[in-house]
């Protein structure tokens, strides 16, 4: 047995050692030019984004066979599963977050990115404006464009949303929320034991009970009931998490016992949970909530915004202009070939910018759509080199018709119709406690509570990371929190 460990550590080891060597060494990349050695015209395709559906994309992309240009405000992608764990210091912000130039620099063709925000899309002419920080603007041509701009945090057009509560989208917010808890925190212990402005610090509300919501109310009750009751005992005391939701229960997506359970499981932890309370306006210090018809008002301290996403500027502007065939608010229209509906022949879209066979928007879809965009994009390049064989002027009838039987081909067999699979949902729920359906060889099994479904649901999320370097910073904070608890600074 000795031996055999030995030699599986060694193993291990070494594989580890290769992947990191690799990582931090990449190859020398093939530069991008106008044309290919044959003479045939290499085409640029621009990517909009750094997120789920774009990294997955690149990560499986042949970058030789394109001029890829990616264009994102944000120059590092964000592991968006572990990020309510950040802003009470469970994990590191800078863990989950991976510079896209180290993805980038990793494939075999060079890839080029620009920090700006894509603000406007001409599908007829095929070329959009592309704007950085400074306010300098670029216009880019595309020969295929892909639109995975995600979306943004929605507030209803509830009134003060924007000005007072923080979202839980974007490393910013988590800085942010980071800030203001321990602000508050601070300021709170400033003050006399029983001045009533205490509490009123010591409010966090979270608002939306969707999975973004339980689980930032699950992390805000964790830090409360295992690292202030230690650091703060008099302040922790008197800190009160309310989650508010306006629907009869939490987590809709989840099976009806697997929301009791989580319901169950929440109050006992001493969240303060309120069902059918709908936010109608927030003030700077105060929410007021709709709760069987009657407006009732909920002092906070910090207000957490998390009741769901609606689609960014760029990808209204661009369903406008397509408004034809563009006809649905929550997002872009595609095919069953991720195709942009109106402009099918060079744009394509994926992930939370489109809305699509009633998919939800997770990473796991954008993930998965990525993936199958690279293949796509591999299809398109031999139907195109061969788009490109069949205009040459010595070529014969016969080998025209060759092309057209091979372009049929491709077509016909190697690209199939986009096919979700379906793996399964986690949502933690505090107390090192989380829940799972999953669906394994098209069976639904459920996890619920116990230790084994929290193991779970560390493993799949280490294993979704997207680099090395995450997997390691990530199980490293997880050591970390164990032996010395949160980082509180
Ligand atoms: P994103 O990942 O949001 O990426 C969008 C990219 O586009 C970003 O890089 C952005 O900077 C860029 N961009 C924005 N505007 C422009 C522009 N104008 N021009 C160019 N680029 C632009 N899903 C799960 O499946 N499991 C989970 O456990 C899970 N947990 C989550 C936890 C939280 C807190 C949140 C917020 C979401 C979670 N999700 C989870 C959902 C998941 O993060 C999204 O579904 C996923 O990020 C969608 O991927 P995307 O590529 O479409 O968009
Ligand atoms: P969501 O749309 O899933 O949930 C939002 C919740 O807010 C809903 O329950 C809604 O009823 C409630 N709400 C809306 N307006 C309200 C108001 N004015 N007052 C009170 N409650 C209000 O949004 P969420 O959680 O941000 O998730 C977005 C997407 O990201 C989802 O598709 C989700 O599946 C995915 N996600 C998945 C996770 C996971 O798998 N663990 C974790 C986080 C997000």
């Amino acid at each position: 047995i000795f031996k055999y460990s030995m030699m599986a550590l060694l193993g291990i080891t070494g594989y580890f050692t290769y992947i990191t060597y690799l990582e931090l060494h990449p190859k020398r990349q093939l530069p991008q030019s106008t044309t290919f050695k044959d003479g045939s015209p290499r085409k640029r395709l621009v990517i909009l984004g750094t997120g789920w559906g774009a990294v997955s994309l690149l990560k499986k992309l042949d970058t030789t066979e394109y001029n890829v240009v990616v264009v994102s405000p944000r120059n590092y992608f964000l592991f968006t599963p572990l990020l309510t764990s950040t802003p009470v210091g469970t994990i590191d912000l800078k863990s989950i977050m991976e510079p896209i130039r180290h993805i980038l620099k990793r494939k075999k063709g060079e890839v080029v990115y620009l920090e700006a925000n894509a603000t406007d899309i001409d599908p007829k002419n095929k070329h959009i404006k592309i704007v950085d920080n400074y306010k300098e603007t670029r216009t880019l041509n595309y020969d295929y464009l892909v639109m995975c701009v995600g979306a943004e945090s929605t507030t209803f057009h509830i009134p003060g949303v924007r000005e007072n509560a923080i979202f839980i989208k974007e490393a910013y917010d988590s800085t942010r929320m980071k800030e203001k808890i321990f602000n508050n925190l601070e300021r709170a212990a400033f003050l006399d034991i029983d001045d009533p402005k205490r509490k009123h610090l010591l409010t966090f509300v979270v608002v939306g009970g969707g999975p973004t919501g339980v689980e930032m109310a699950a992390e805000l009750q964790d830090y409360v009931n295992e690292s202030l009751c230690k650091w703060m005992p008099e302040i922790s005391k008197d800190i009160q998490v309310k989650l508010v939701e306006g629907l009869p229960n939490i987590l809709n997506m989840f099976d009806k016992n697997l929301i009791e359970y989580t319901q169950d499981f929440i109050k006992k932890s001493k969240i303060d949970l309120k069902l059918n309370t709908f936010v109608k306006g927030v003030d700077s210090d105060i929410i007021t909530v709709e709760v069987n018809k009657e407006k009732q008002e909920i002092p906070y301290g910090v207000l957490v915004w998390a009741t769901g996403i609606q689609p960014r500027d760029i990808t209204r502007n661009l369903a406008q202009i397509l408004s034809d065939v563009q006809t649905d608010r929550r997002g872009l229209l595609i095919n069953e070939k991720l195709q942009l509906l109106g402009a099918e022949s060079s744009i394509f879209a994926i992930g939370d910018c489109t809305f699509h066979g009633g998919l939800a928007p997770t990473a796991q879809v954008a993930y998965q759509e990525g993936l199958y965009l690279a293949n796509i994009f591999k299809q398109l390049h031999k139907l195109d080199q061969l788009d490109w064989k069949s205009q040459l002027s010595s070529i014969s009838e016969r080998q025209l018709n060759d092309i057209k039987k091979q372009q049929e081909y491709i077509v016909k067999n190697k690209m199939p119709n986009f096919k979700y699979v379906y793996k399964g949902t986690l949502a933690y729920i505090g107390s090192e406690r989380a829940i799972a359906e999953l669906k394994i060889a098209g069976k639904d099994y459920q996890l619920r509570g116990s230790p084994f479904a929290f193991l779970f649901w560390k493993i799949v999320y280490l294993s979704m990371c997207v680099s090395i370097r995450n997997t390691l910073m990530v199980s490293m904070d997880w050591c970390k929190f164990y032996f010395f608890g949160r980082n509180s600074i």
